[in-house]
């Protein structure tokens, strides 16, 4: 039996097979991405460097002496390599549970092709059991909380969650904004709904990536790693 550690570390070790020589790569971030950047450094003298989705990913490549570049400098990005806290069959995700979703969503966006990698605990039919991360403007942070509320039906109550970090301080992301953990939301058509919530006032992006689903999906498994497309 695998632990979700070795099977994170399996989909992470396979995605190097995915990394063209002499590009510039786009590194997510997490728990799963971390064990990818830590292959990464195993061939770093084949790439150029790479482009971070946050300040926690930034520190980890060059602790391991891969070239961080400024996705503003950076003109082809070919491979974009992230996790998620949940993908569907359609390779829609929800991201965000480390807080990094838009700068995560601004690199997907840029680059060619999505790489997701994930442990099977992640591959589920209906995207939403796991909370949906909204990013937003510190002011807005209770409008945004009323206008979710209102996704709310007869028996299924939508509460959205101010996340916190240690202490009494509220979790602050790399952009110096608040995010909402929205519970109780059974996700039928993420394209819509991620269309919706980001026209709310005040919502920087939410953890929804529909409209840029990955290409590629690497699913460590307890039978070995699958590739889905
Ligand atoms: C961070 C993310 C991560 O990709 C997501 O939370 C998955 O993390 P992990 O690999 O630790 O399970 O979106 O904002």
């Amino acid at each position: 039996m695998l632990t979700q550690d070795q099977m994170k570390l399996a989909a992470a070790t396979k995605a190097l097979e995915f990394i063209p020589d002499d590009a510039v790569i786009g590194v997510g971030t997490g728990s799963t991405v971390n064990l990818f950047i830590e292959q990464l450094a195993t061939i770093k003298h084949r790439v150029q460097g790479a482009v971070s989705s946050s300040e926690a990913t930034t520190a980890r490549l060059k602790a391991l002496g891969i070239p961080v570049l400024d996705l503003a400098v950076v003109d082809d990005l070919p491979v974009y390599v992230d996790g998620a806290d949940e993908v569907n069959h359609y390779l829609h995700m929800i991201k965000g549970g480390g807080g990094a979703l838009t700068r995560e969503k601004i690199v997907a966006a840029v680059a060619k092709e999505f790489i997701c990698i994930a442990d099977e605990t992640k591959y589920v039919t209906v995207l939403g059991e796991f909370p949906l991360p909204v990013e937003v403007v510190p002011m807005a942070r209770s409008y945004v909380a009323r206008q979710m509320e209102r996704l709310s039906k007869p028996g299924i109550r939508v509460h959205p969650e101010l996340r916190m970090a240690s202490g009494d301080k509220v979790f602050q992301t790399d952009n110096g904004n608040y995010i909402l953990d929205v519970h109780g939301l059974n996700i039928a058509e993420p394209v819509s709904l991620e269309t919706y919530i980001n026209q709310i006032a005040g919502v920087v992006t939410n953890g929804l990536f529909a409209q840029r689903r990955a290409d590629v999906l690497i699913l460590g498994t307890q039978h070995g790693v699958e590739v889905k497309r």
